[in-house]
């Protein structure tokens, strides 16, 4: 099963195991991860689950999967950076084993 790393604003990490085809959102809210809200559960209508996909990672991710997600970040309540993607729109692949997010200091 692939990990994600979670890092928190104050640095606090945790490294989880997310299944293949499982989300970055719900991998974080399964295991009590504060930082990722996830408000709407995934229906791409809250953006309470930015994240900043560590630079490492940024080329693999990807830019925002549709516009209704570039829309939404438009919208988040910490800054948006060149890296910012709503982690409910990504889908874990065997090739984002090891994937690094940093959630922001607030989704509110
Ligand atoms: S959980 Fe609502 S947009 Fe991602």
């Amino acid at each position: 099963m692939p990990s994600v790393t979670y890092i928190a604003a104050d640095g606090t990490q945790h490294v989880l195991d997310v299944p293949l085809g499982e989300n970055v959102m719900r991998g974080a809210l399964y295991n009590d991860i504060e930082g990722i809200v996830g408000e709407c559960g995934g229906a791409l209508s809250c953006a309470t689950c930015h994240c900043y996909v560590d630079e490492a990672w940024a080329a693999m991710v990807g830019q925002p999967a549709s516009k209704d997600e570039d829309d939404l970040l438009e919208g988040v309540s910490s800054p948006r950076k060149a890296t910012s993607r709503l982690s409910c729109q990504i889908v874990m692949t065997a090739e984002l084993d090891g994937l690094v997010v940093h959630m922001p200091d607030h989704q509110y």
